[in-house]
């Protein structure tokens, strides 16, 4: 059951790690990490490269199986669930990518369908939802073309559409906007903060651009070496970082200093 304190959390973790073994070697990937976070929020991840963020996220789902530890989604032990359960709350995690992973032989309008037509929702009223969730994100006019025929921001929107169709609860964001120009990464941005408002869905960012995380996240947690360094409000964390890993991502992700400058204000 869950105590008053975890009343309002959707996700919990505790204690992950994730080992990675190779013949020659075990890569720790997730140091015992451990953080929660509350529904509603929109919350970031932030790190280096290498410092197990997208591990992190893909264990939110079980995409990547934890070495050990717990991921309570909703309240569920997601390593407790069957199959069949986990296949049911996977569902409602939905995930979006830096390169949008659409299907090029499908049109824009057959990949928001492909979710509804996995559900077995039939083909007149799958249609009708995806020409719906299409004018959601503005893109009616598009329903025709083919994933080649639009821009980076465009392609983002149609996955977004996609990811609704299965009216998530969470939805986690691997580096969504990183593949985009910041005018770009701007609108797909407020297009997040809408479906957050409007859906009250629960957001997971996962970025090493600060400036996405100041945009719209309300919380932030900061991955280093696969150790969480420390988690806590955007304004918090950003005016105020405690840990070397979070001044060197702070400094530099806020200026245009080089590394050796950082190092300055970092010791
Ligand atoms: N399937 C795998 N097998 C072995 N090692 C892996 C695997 N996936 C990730 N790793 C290792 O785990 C560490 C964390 O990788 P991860 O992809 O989570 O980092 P990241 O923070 O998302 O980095 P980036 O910002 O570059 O995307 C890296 O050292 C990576 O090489
Ligand atoms: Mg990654």
């Amino acid at each position: 059951m869950s105590n008053d304190n975890n009343h309002n959390k959707i996700i919990r973790v505790e204690n992950l790690t994730k080992t990675f073994e190779s013949k020659k070697d075990s890569l720790h990937a997730l140091k015992d990490v451990s953080f929660s976070i509350e529904k509603g929020d929109i919350y970031g991840i932030i790190g280096l490269s290498g410092a197990g963020k997208s591990t992190l996220v893909r264990c939110l789902n079980l995409l990547e199986k934890p070495t050990s530890g717990k991921v309570i989604v909703k309240d569920k032990d997601l390593l407790a669930l069957s199959k069949e359960e986990l296949r049911l709350e996977r569902q409602k995690i939905g995930m979006i990518f830096q390169h949008f992973n659409l299907l090029a032989q499908r049109t824009v309008l057959d990949n928001i369908c492909l979710p509804l037509e996995i559900r077995g929702i039939p083909k007149k009223e799958r249609q009708a939802k995806a020409m719906e969730l299409l004018k959601s994100v503005g893109l009616e006019s598009k329903s025709g073309a083919y994933p080649s025929q639009l821009s980076g921001g465009q392609q983002q929107r149609v996955a977004i559409a996609r990811v609704l169709a299965n009216e998530p609860d969470i939805l986690l964001c691997d580096e969504a906007t990183s593949a985009l120009d910041p005018q770009t990464t701007k609108t797909i941005l407020d297009l997040l903060l809408d479906i957050n408002r409007q859906l009250g869905i629960t957001i997971v960012v996962i970025t090493h651009e600060m400036r996405v995380v100041k945009e719209i996240c309300k919380h932030v947690a900061v991955l280093d070496e696969g150790i969480l360094q420390e988690t806590g409000t955007v304004s918090e964390v950003f005016t105020n970082p405690r840990t070397h890993a979070a001044k060197r991502l702070i400094y530099m992700g806020l200026s245009e200093e080089t590394e050796e400058e950082v190092a300055k204000h970092v010791g």
